[in-house]
């Protein structure tokens, strides 16, 4: 499955994605890393890995509309099977997510549908969570809302620190990003409406935090 990826900064949910192709796991190539930050360190390490990587600037185009039309034609010039959220920090237009329908995920750091939009592990800590965790969920026009395809759950530690929880939590998202995109490249992830189902996949895990002692 040939995918391309957007992102706008770090990237270190696309190392591991890199990873996953090159060692194996996911079959197809990374057809593209495109940002709209130039600086965005993501470019670096796809460069890095022989991956066409591409820094479009918004700052060419009058409106958000535009800037999107163009991003779209250039990824369809790609034909890529799934266009993979990364880090990517713009707000995308209802037409460029209507142009991918079903064939655009993203990866957000919590469990939605709490904490939408920015900060998320800084809003988990701030209203005293004990569970929080990672989700990768198709793009829908409403933010970071999409239908669900994998979340893990992550604990929330008295002493956590933003800094801390967001480490904590990341290190799963490198987990469960190259999962569900292996999952969707083997075909196994049907939609029903909201519902996601991956076929063949274990479900029923259930954690509790703090660990229960009596019961
Ligand atoms: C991650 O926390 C991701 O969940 C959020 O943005 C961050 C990107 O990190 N959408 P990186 O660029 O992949 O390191």
């Amino acid at each position: 499955m040939n995918i391309v990826v957007l992102i706008s900064g770090r990237g270190s949910n696309l190392e591991a994605i890199i990873k996953g192709y090159e060692e194996g796991k996911i079959k197809g190539k990374i057809l593209a890393v495109i940002s709209n930050k130039k600086d965005a360190k993501g470019l670096e390490t796809a460069k890095k890995h022989n991956i066409p990587s591409y820094f479009i600037n918004p700052k060419d185009f009058k409106t958000r509309e535009d800037y999107d039309g163009h991003l779209a034609e250039f990824i369809k010039q790609k034909n890529p099977d799934l266009i993979v959220l990364a880090g990517y920090m713009r707000i995308l237009s209802d037409l460029f997510i209507e142009t991918f329908e079903n064939k655009l995920i993203n990866i957000h750091p919590s469990l939605i549908p709490s904490f939408q939009g920015l900060k998320a592990q800084k809003q988990a800590l701030d209203y005293g969570s004990l569970l929080t965790g990672c989700t990768v969920h198709f793009v829908t026009k409403d933010l970071d809302n999409g239908p669900i395809i994998i979340q893990a759950v992550v604990p929330i530690k008295p002493e956590d620190t933003e800094e801390t929880l967001s480490k904590r939590i990341l290190s799963y998202e490198h987990r469960i990003y190259p999962q569900a995109i292996k999952w969707i490249s083997e075909g196994r992830v049907t939609v029903n409406d909201r519902r996601v189902i991956v076929k063949d996949a274990e479900y029923g895990h259930i954690p509790v935090n703090p660990k229960l002692e009596d019961f």
